[in-house]
């Protein structure tokens, strides 16, 4: 292995979770009984757990250190002031508001930001995000770029904002039925995609020209960071934190999930510099998450998402991080497997359209490619392609993304390249046998993103 490509873990491990293997006869009852839902196995029956990179980090032993610095007081803890000048600092923004993880966020945002009928534009939707923006009367409106949605292309920064997109939306609905622009860095459901400085800036600038607000998704902000210092003209030399520092310049604030680049297991918070917004925001996050000053995390949970977050703008931490998901995405490539191109921060993305050509869209390939993955391997990974898209809010029809992918997502300082090796080893054996895996139909669908909990069969 190329060490200077693909560097070794800047980490020594101090604790060990054992795993255990099941047979492949075992794990063909436990998919048949999880209604052939990846979300739905027991996570014991599982081997290596790729399912999302969120809250399943491997927090530090600093980390650890301060969960016992906790305080826990029901007002005003001490860990709330840690969290809240950490957010400050790292990220410039005047207010933060705690919450229990991104969700959380979003909701608070949606609620106080969008008024019923307003347009929510965004680089590419994600479930949760859509689904408040929705429920709170905003009409989502995706302003990706094209290439964006096409899993072959190998480009740059491809969850940049088509800028003409988001022009051509304020002059036919007028800048005053814009509720405010969602830019989410990384884009996950592109696969992980970064964003430039440079698309953040115009973006910006066209925002504030027509006075609407830019509101970050900023779930994976140190990854994008990774991307910006390795790809983008001119940032070679600036640190990580110099890059956050001036990503953020360009939002008036952002929703953040900290169980991704906060490094946690659980926790979340708001941002914003406008006062009223804030006033607006404290008055109703005490109605769904609890005091301002904890928003439903505990003391020693913000603790530890305040050292988290510094850890997360490490040079050596987020090489290692965005390259050894590189690593898993190069062995696939070679092998001649379809993935989504280029390789993001936090997942490889299989594209299920490619791998199974015999299957029809609304045969689910990626719900079954990602149970026979399980069943062959004990690899649990996600689909993010119909099922996930759910229904249109007004009419009720079927989303049909154009990525319909399998996404194995890294969690964070949890496995090393060896276990890269045995998931690459795995997809490999099942892409040589693909006309094996058969489609799939709902027997339950929920109303509400239902990829969480519906339960399906094979057709
Ligand atoms: C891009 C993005 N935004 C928002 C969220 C929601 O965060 P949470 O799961 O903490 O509610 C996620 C979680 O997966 C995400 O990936």
């Amino acid at each position: 292995m190329d060490y200077n490509k693909y560097p070794a873990e800047p980490f020594r491990i101090k604790m060990v979770e054992p795993v255990s293997m099941v047979s492949k006869e075992v794990r063909e009852r436990i998919a048949k009984e999880a209604g052939y839902n990846t979300f739905l196995i027991p996570s014991e029956d599982v081997y290596i757990d790729l399912l999302t990179d969120s809250g399943t980090n491997a927090m530090s032993d600093r980390q650890w250190a301060g969960m016992m610095l906790g305080d826990e007081a029901y007002a005003g803890s001490r860990n709330f002031f840690h969290l809240e000048q950490t957010v400050q600092e790292l990220m410039g923004f005047k207010h933060i508001v705690p919450t229990h993880q991104g969700r959380g966020a979003e909701n608070l945002l949606s609620s106080i930001a969008i008024e019923k009928g307003q347009y929510v534009p965004g680089n590419m939707y994600f479930t949760t995000t859509r689904f408040h923006q929705e429920n709170n009367g905003g009409i989502f409106v995706d302003i990706i770029n094209d290439d964006a949605h096409d899993a072959a292309k190998d480009i740059p920064f491809k969850g940049n904002i088509d800028v003409d997109k988001l022009r051509k939306l304020i002059d036919e609905k007028g800048a005053e039925n814009i509720a405010y622009v969602c830019l989410a860095v990384t884009v996950n459901l592109a696969g992980g995609q970064p964003v430039s400085i440079a698309n953040m800036k115009e973006v910006s600038e066209l925002c504030r020209a027509n006075d609407i607000k830019v509101f970050f998704d900023a779930t994976r902000f140190a990854e994008n960071a990774y991307f910006i210092k390795e790809q983008e003209e001119g940032y070679q030399d600036k640190t990580i934190a110099e890059i956050v520092k001036e990503m953020f310049s360009y939002a008036d604030g952002c929703t953040m999930s900290g169980k991704k680049d906060g490094i946690v297991n659980i926790g979340g918070f708001l941002c914003m510099n406008d006062d009223e917004l804030f006033e607006k925001a404290k008055e109703l996050v005490v109605v769904y998450e609890g005091m301002p000053s904890y928003g439903g995390m505990s003391g020693r949970d913000m603790e530890a998402l305040a050292i988290g977050l510094k850890e997360s703008m490490q040079f050596e931490y987020i090489q290692h991080r965005v390259l050894q998901v590189r690593y898993l995405g190069d062995k696939l490539k070679e092998a001649g497997v379809p993935i989504v191109e280029p390789v993001g921060g936090h997942a490889v993305f299989l594209d299920a359209r490619r791998f199974c050509p015999h299957l029809d869209q609304s045969e689910l390939p990626a719900q079954a490619l990602a149970n026979d993955l399980f069943i062959e391997s004990g690899v649990r990974s996600m689909e993010r392609g119909i099922v996930s898209a759910g229904r249109e809010a007004v009419t009720g029809e079927n989303h049909r993304p154009k990525l319909e992918t399998v996404r194995l997502t890294i969690p964070r300082r949890v496995y090393t390249y060896k276990h890269m090796d045995v998931v690459a080893d795995a997809v490999i054996k099942l892409y040589k046998h693909k006309e094996d895996i058969k489609g799939l139909k709902f027997v339950y669908e929920p109303a509400q993103l239902r990829f969480f909990t519906a339960r399906f069969e094979h057709i």
